[in-house]
């Protein structure tokens, strides 16, 4: 294989054959395919885009290039969720235990923050005792016991999209329709679920910062995933404000919590219900309607919040922390920011409000950062609301006084305000299945 003529090929806007973009893949996953290399790959296939062929032919290659779990004695029960990232993103919190409420089986492996995006692993980790790392038969015990399993990424699954993925984040070429779709399609294969749902978020928080480039990544998702034999439907979600009230790991089970026990009805509730009725529509092959029903009547039944009880328990959460949230983490300082301004809130810019909370230590700048479980904000106005000077925006929590000031005006800056009250923008904005 002849790297040096994949790279001027792809360059040059060829297509590439399947055996150049596996012999890619195995030559870097092995380290006989420097990163300069693979870098400057990444940048062509950045300019010349890649076809559906290629772009397929790249997920399997980096699906293949570790282990793969098998789920397959759960048949066509198995049910995932994946979200492109985003600010307040706790859906996963809500939509696992309401979807295993109603018999999917969720073997979940979820992936921590990075920059101003939260993760889920990191959420989970604020609740103290939680076990984010299980053996793999400790993980498929608990599956079987449960009917939910949620760890971090483990041990050597897609072991080629690590690397790229690193080499990517320092080569400004992360923002890529294809290298994206394979990235994200490659743990989602290897990680073995018959039944997938993809919250694609649009939006100033996202990767994906207008709705085409959303619907067109989750469109190329989709098909990968169907042609590669699995139930998937892609929802595209608005990321340009911050989904719910709560930024910051224990903050956010606060709020997931508040939704599934407590009647909170919120942007949170709606996306949350939308995305666990796709995932139960698939995996137990009933219509969208009568899934959107079932998961409803879960969660204001409580027994949706008994499932997130049984799984935080069996993984060795302390539930008591979940039971009364007032022992869950929270920053030892806090402070309101007041509105500077009369009017409506026209914008409150997602990826800097994000960017704030990291500020407070919610998240990581680097991956050696270490998270402060409790730091985060909780917001009492957002885009559409109308406010007075004076009136309390936010109130932002930290274990770090000194960050205090900076963040507020950070978090100031993601504002904008003005006379007219803006028009809604849905919440939902498009859905793209091929489930059968
Ligand atoms: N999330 C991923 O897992 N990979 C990407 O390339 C972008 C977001």
């Amino acid at each position: 294989m002849d790297m040096y003529e994949i790279i001027r090929r792809k360059r040059d806007g060829a297509e590439l054959t399947d055996e150049e973009i596996r012999a890619f893949i195995r030559g870097y996953t092995d380290g006989r395919i420097p990163d300069y290399q693979a870098a400057a790959f990444c940048m062509a296939v950045f300019f010349r885009d890649m076809t559906d062929r290629e772009t397929a032919v790249l997920t399997e290659a980096m699906a293949d290039s570790g282990d793969r779990l098998d789920l397959s004695g759960f048949g066509r029960m198995t049910a995932d969720k994946h979200s492109t990232g985003g600010v307040g993103d706790k859906t996963s919190l809500i939509v696992i235990p309401a979807a295993a409420s109603l018999g999917c089986v969720t073997a979940k492996m979820s992936g921590r923050g990075l920059g101003h995006t939260g993760g889920t692993v990191d959420k989970l980790e604020s609740i103290p005792g939680y076990r984010t790392s299980l053996s793999p038969e400790a993980f498929l015990d608990q599956v079987r016991r449960v009917g939910i399993a949620v760890i971090g990424q483990t041990g050597n699954l897609t072991p080629a999209d690590k690397k790229l993925y690193a080499l990517r984040d320092v080569t400004a070429t992360v923002d890529s329709i294809p290298l994206i779709a394979s990235s994200i399609m490659s743990k989602k294969l290897a990680a073995g679920a018959a039944n997938i749902v993809l919250d694609v978020k649009a939006g100033s928080g996202s990767f994906m910062k207008t709705l085409d480039r959303a619907a067109l990544l989750a469109d190329k998702m989709v098909r990968i995933g169907t042609a590669a034999g699995r139930n998937v439907t892609a929802v595209i979600t608005d990321m340009d404000v911050p989904l719910g009230t709560h930024i910051g790991n224990a903050l956010e089970v606060r709020e997931a919590v508040a939704v599934l026990r407590d009647g909170l009805r919120n942007d949170l509730y709606e996306v949350s219900v939308c995305l666990t009725a796709h995932l139960a529509g698939m995996t137990l092959g009933i219509p969208f309607g009568e899934a959107e029903r079932r998961v409803k009547e879960a969660i204001a039944s409580g027994l949706a919040y008994r499932k997130m009880l049984e799984w935080i328990g069996a993984q060795g959460g302390d539930i008591s922390c979940i039971e009364d949230l007032s022992k869950l983490p929270k920053g030892r300082y806090a402070a309101r920011v007041k509105s500077p301004a009369d009017g409506y809130i026209l914008k409150m810019d997602a990826e800097t409000v994000g960017r704030t909370s990291l500020h407070l230590g919610a998240g990581r700048a680097t991956k050696e950062d270490v998270i402060d479980p409790g730091a985060g904000i909780v917001l009492r106005r957002k885009t559409g609301d109308r406010v007075r000077e004076g009136e309390t925006l936010c109130t932002l929590y930290t274990d770090r006084k000194s960050a205090l000031g900076p963040a507020k005006e950070l978090f100031l800056s993601a504002l904008t305000f003005g006379a007219e009250k803006p028009e809604p923008r849905p919440l939902v904005c498009r859905v793209i299945s091929t489930a059968r």
